[in-house]
């Protein structure tokens, strides 16, 4: 992404009325690593693999219920008492929340200040449609994805956390909330998880591909690889996340 930026500053013709910009590598030095492309990338890619690790954990959890009631509220109400009586009750649940909360707002500012500073660079647009992946389709679905995942995220915690919009009510237990959330009769719900957990897929596809990158390890013969990875990872990601709205609506999980 670095070498489209450059290029764009390098040839597009910059607004006479604007004040001269000092030279990236000034402008870093005054604000620092986080301020520069690279500390940005950098913060993308650890508050992303932060959330990838709570994904991973976060759909394994989820598959006990096909283990039955008794399994999967046992499990809910481990996630709460996990350190305790070492640490007061729900502790690290709410580090983990905290950690996860802060990764979120990380990873969208430095998506936003990466994508100013792109189109700071490249104030003319292209003439033709670009032909790098980073600048045409991938940024759109990172861009509009990481939206509807957001929009996703919300309705998620008013409905299995905090039970604002769960049929169930309040005072149900975990496995309930899910069974009848995901009723047949709550189809367009199922169906929002559905185009949601799409653009999880293809919105972690992308960016571990971008991640990988960032550290330097997808050159050559490892990009193929690397590449089958990122969207091996992300499938079975997708897979496993569907299957429980999935085997709910269609009644295999009463
Ligand atoms: C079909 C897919 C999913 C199901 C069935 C599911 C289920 C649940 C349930 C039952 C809870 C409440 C846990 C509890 O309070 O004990 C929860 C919380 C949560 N889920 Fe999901 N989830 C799914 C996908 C996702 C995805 C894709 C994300 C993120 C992009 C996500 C993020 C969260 C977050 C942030 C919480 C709050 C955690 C907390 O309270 O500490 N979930 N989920």
């Amino acid at each position: 992404m670095t070498a489209t930026i450059e290029r764009g500053a390098a040839t597009a013709p910059v607004a006479s009325h604007e004040p001269p910009r000092p030279p990236t590598a000034a402008r870093n030095r005054k604000g620092g690593f986080f301020r520069s492309s690279n500390g940005k990338k950098a913060v993308m890619a650890v508050t992303g693999a932060v959330m990838v690790l709570y994904l991973i954990a976060h759909m394994a959890g989820n598959l006990k219920i096909f283990f039955g009631a008794t399994d999967f509220n046992e499990y809910a109400a481990f996630l709460r008492e996990i350190g305790h009586p070492l640490v007061p009750y729900r502790t690290v649940l709410t580090l983990v929340e905290v950690v996860l909360a802060v990764s979120v707002v990380l990873h969208m500012w430095s998506a936003v200040s990466l994508a100013r500073r792109a189109s700071r660079a490249r104030p003319v647009k292209y003439a033709a449609r670009p032909k790098s992946q980073a600048s045409g389709y991938a940024v759109q679905t990172m861009r509009y994805g990481g939206v509807i995942i957001l929009l996703f995220v919300i309705w998620h915690l008013l409905d299995l956390t905090f039970v604002a919009v769960n049929p169930a009510g309040p005072n149900s237990e975990p496995y309930q909330r899910l069974v009848q959330g995901f009723a047949i009769g709550r189809w367009p719900v199922t169906l929002f998880y559905v185009v949601a957990l799409l653009m999880v897929g293809l919105h972690l596809r992308h960016g571990l591909w971008s991640a990988f990158q960032t550290l330097g390890l997808a050159g050559g013969r490892r990009e193929r690889p690397l590449k089958l990875a990122a969207a091996g990872i992300s499938a079975l990601l997708v897979l496993g996340f569907l299957s429980v709205p999935l085997s709910i609506t269609i009644g295999l999980v009463k």
